[in-house]
């Protein structure tokens, strides 16, 4: 057995997987964020342990699978948050996590201080939510606290570091701390260099399927788990709900619609440009990267949706007539800027339109409006991949766009590619037992891993009148962001 642990901005989930690839248990453990200033978004990293070990000693007790048959454990991390330790490996604050926006001033002085080298070494344009203008913010704003500190790790490193003693950073993660010479799969001395770090504040790097260790005693005898287990590098959430959901070759691209939206695509070539307007990051599978573009408000405009208009219905008696309504709602056009907007326009002030209501419209043509809506969103950062050269053959559809055969249908129609939902969908947590899985020698690849762990339930066929009609759509969609800007400010 191998266990996958997916370390989550609100919970952490354990999931226990035999050789087959069948799921033989599962534990979650919520954990409070701490949100003391508008703006400002952190967690206690000792809560990440404490929930790991709450579901481990659940996973063990319920499953009833013997300590010395677990071979390894890896893991999912929410990316970008910054764990500060000293010399001793204590932690020195609470950690700054990927949604705190706190920043902006010290993305302006890392555009400033590394010009055109931020996009050469990064491949990425200095977010707020980053790693490194958050050790800048606490370099500025904290000095003494700063001064002890040693070296800085993200979330999941830190927690495979109280469970092995061992502090690694491993590859993929790194890949979103504006640090990492992302090309090149190593720390960029230089930047390191320009921002006064010395070489050692960066710990040596993993790759995801890279054993970092064995659990120590103390954790081993807190969870029931055995000393002889291996533990294995992880990686972020975004490569291993991709791993999870089998996007390990050239040609596949993930969407994934939860809360906010994600349109990933694998990809070789280390040279391909994008200049800055997507991510970049390293994957897991050695020497491979993917593309990424976020929606911020996908599922979650679905939600208000619901709640504001339909708040006596269920999602399924919401989408129900939806399914009667032709593609393009009658005129109809949404745009889900709710919270503003991160690809691709990276702007915080823009806010979302209905545009085209008629006296005929009801409320499921609203409701089709904002799927669609949705999905032009995605299909812009798709748009951008495209652009940049990238051949996208077949889009794997999660989260709650692949829970509904008509969105299912509207992404092949608005992608114009074919779009295939999972039999078994287990998001991060299963891409991190696959690497446990390659990790402990079952197979040679992620690859390999993926073809026996991972499969299909349904492929949905782009529909080329459709096709026709949501590309007209789709350029109408695009021209109401710079339309509707100045509403706003
Ligand atoms: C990626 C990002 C989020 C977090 C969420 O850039 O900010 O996907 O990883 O956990």
């Amino acid at each position: 057995y191998v266990v996958g642990i997916d370390l989550g901005t609100s919970s952490v989930k354990t999931l226990l997987v035999s050789q087959g690839g069948e799921i033989k248990g599962e534990a979650t453990a919520a954990y409070p964020l701490i949100h003391e200033r508008p703006g400002y978004s952190e967690q206690d990293p000792e809560e990440w342990v404490k929930g790991t070990i709450t579901c481990l000693k659940e996973l063990m007790k319920s499953s009833g699978v013997a300590a010395e048959d677990i071979e390894g454990i890896s893991f999912s991390g929410q990316m970008h948050g910054l764990v500060l330790l000293d010399d001793r490996n204590e932690v020195l604050c609470h950690a700054i996590l990927w949604n705190d926006t706190r920043t902006t001033k010290q993305c302006r002085a890392i555009e400033a201080k590394l010009g055109d080298k931020l996009l050469d070494i990064t491949r990425n344009a200095a977010l707020e939510g980053f790693t490194l203008p958050k050790i800048l913010w606490v370099q500025e704003n904290e000095p003494e606290l700063f001064a002890k500190a040693a070296r800085f790790v993200l979330p999941k490193d830190y927690l495979r570091y109280r469970m092995t003693g061992n502090v690694h950073m491993e590859l993929s993660d790194a890949a979103g701390t504006l640090m990492l010479n992302v090309p090149e799969a190593k720390w960029s001395e230089e930047i390191l260099e320009a921002f006064g770090l010395s070489s050692n504040f960066a710990p040596p790097l993993v790759g995801s399927t890279e054993e970092t260790g064995t659990l120590l005693p103390e954790f081993a005898e807190l969870t029931g788990l055995s000393t002889s287990t291996k533990v294995f590098g992880g990686g972020a959430d975004n490569a291993c709900g991709a791993v999870g959901a089998g996007i390990v070759r050239q040609g596949d691209a993930l969407c994934s619609i939860g809360t906010s939206g994600v349109i990933l695509s694998y990809e070789e070539d280390k040279n391909k440009d994008f200049a800055g307007k997507v991510h970049f990051f390293n994957h897991s599978h050695p020497g491979a990267f993917y593309a990424m573009g976020v929606t911020l408000a996908a599922g979650y405009s679905m939600s208000w949706f619901k709640d504001s208009l339909a708040p006596e219905l269920s999602f399924d008696e919401l989408l129900k007539p939806v399914a009667d309504i032709a593609p393009g709602a009658e005129g109809l056009l949404f745009t889900p800027y709710l919270v503003g907007e991160r690809t691709p326009h990276a702007d915080s002030v823009i806010r979302g339109s209905f545009i085209g209501l008629s006296g005929t419209h009801r409320r499921e043509h609203l409701a089709r409006a904002v799927m669609e809506g949705i999905t032009f969103s995605l299909a812009e950062s798709l748009e951008l991949f495209r652009q940049a050269g990238i051949n996208v053959e077949r889009i794997i559809s999660i989260g709650g766009g692949a829970k509904n055969p008509v969105w299912l249908q509207m992404q092949a129609d608005i992608f114009g590619t074919p779009v295939v939902a999972l039999n078994n969908e287990q998001g991060p947590a299963m891409g991190a037992a696959m690497m446990a899985a390659v990790g402990s020698g079952w197979f040679d690849s992620l690859k390999d891993c993926a073809d026996q762990f991972i499969g299909y339930r349904a492929t949905y066929e782009p529909n080329a009148a459709n096709v026709d009609k949501y590309a007209r759509l789709f350029k109408l969609y695009q021209q109401v962001y710079a339309a509707t800007r100045s509403l706003n400010e």
